[in-house]
């Protein structure tokens, strides 16, 4: 586990990368970007991150003390699993088949998509985080530690230890953590599951909006605390994933 002087790995660097990545800079972390088409690429995220950002490839972003790995899911078979040999690797990934493409393995409900992760990175520690809430509110509701309306997050691994690195890095970028078991129960924080997405969200406009997407991205979201958390975890009912629809609407 980085202390607030470790670094943290970035392996995709779009919305939710870039979000983990500005909360871990706040908090005091160097923080590794990378993403597929190069470093180069990435020049003005870092730029607008400051000091403590750098733009790498994603092997040199695995070799960072944690690594978060905000990819599609379509890009797990091209992720540096011999660097990631011996990390924490926190998956943030969600499966909507009409997005991603099916995937028997997945859809058939005999993996979880952050089991599939774990079998494509053998050497890694995979811990499940940030996939259920939307970008913009993982910045917009990060609080201090103590503060009266702290959100929680769930995590699922199968690695203690790791888990517990997950834990804390959520702890020190500004959030609570629900440990709601193994990777093989992810399912519960998964797409149309109660704990996905909609709570975090802001009561919608009475006059509604025409863009609900745009509109999430420029909310802040609405505070969780751990023990909603904890209750909806526990309230999910196991979906086909082949029924996931892409958000749209609320
Ligand atoms: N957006 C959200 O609010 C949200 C919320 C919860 C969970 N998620 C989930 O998190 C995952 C990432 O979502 P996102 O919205 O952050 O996607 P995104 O904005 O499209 O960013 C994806 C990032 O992954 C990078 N990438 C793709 N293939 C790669 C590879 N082989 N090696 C290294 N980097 C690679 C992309 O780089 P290039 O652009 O160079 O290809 C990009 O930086 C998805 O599974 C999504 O469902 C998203």
């Amino acid at each position: 586990m980085p202390g607030t002087t470790g670094t943290v790995g970035l392996i995709g660097s779009g919305m939710i990368g870039g979000a983990v990545a500005r909360l871990a800079v706040a908090a005091g972390f160097t923080v590794v970007l990378s993403n597929s088409r190069g470093p180069e690429t990435l020049a003005g995220l870092a730029a607008d991150l400051g000091p403590r950002a750098r733009a790498a490839t994603a092997a040199e972003a695995a070799a960072a003390d944690l690594v978060v790995a905000a990819v599609p899911l379509t890009a797990f078979d091209r992720l540096p699993a011999e660097a990631l040999a011996g990390r924490t690797v926190l998956d943030t990934a969600n499966y909507y088949p009409q997005r991603d493409g099916h995937l028997p393995v997945l859809d058939d409900g005999g993996l979880t998509s952050s089991e599939l992760l774990q079998r494509r990175l053998p050497g890694a520690r995979v811990v499940k985080a940030f996939n259920n809430i939307a970008f913009s509110h993982i910045v917009g509701l990060a609080r201090p530690a103590g503060a009266g309306d702290r959100s929680a997050l769930p995590v699922f691994g199968d690695d203690a230890a790791a888990k517990a690195e997950a834990v804390r890095f959520l702890d020190a970028l500004g959030w609570d953590a629900v440990d709601a078991g193994a990777l093989a129960e992810s399912w519960r924080s998964a797409p149309e599951t109660p704990v996905y997405v909609r709570p975090y969200l802001e009561e919608l406009p009475a006059e509604g909006v025409a863009d609900f997407l745009a509109w999430v991205a420029r909310t802040s979201g609405s505070p969780v605390p751990a023990g909603e958390v904890a209750g909806l975890v526990e309230k999910a009912v196991r979906l086909p994933a082949g029924e996931t629809r892409l958000p749209s609407r609320p």
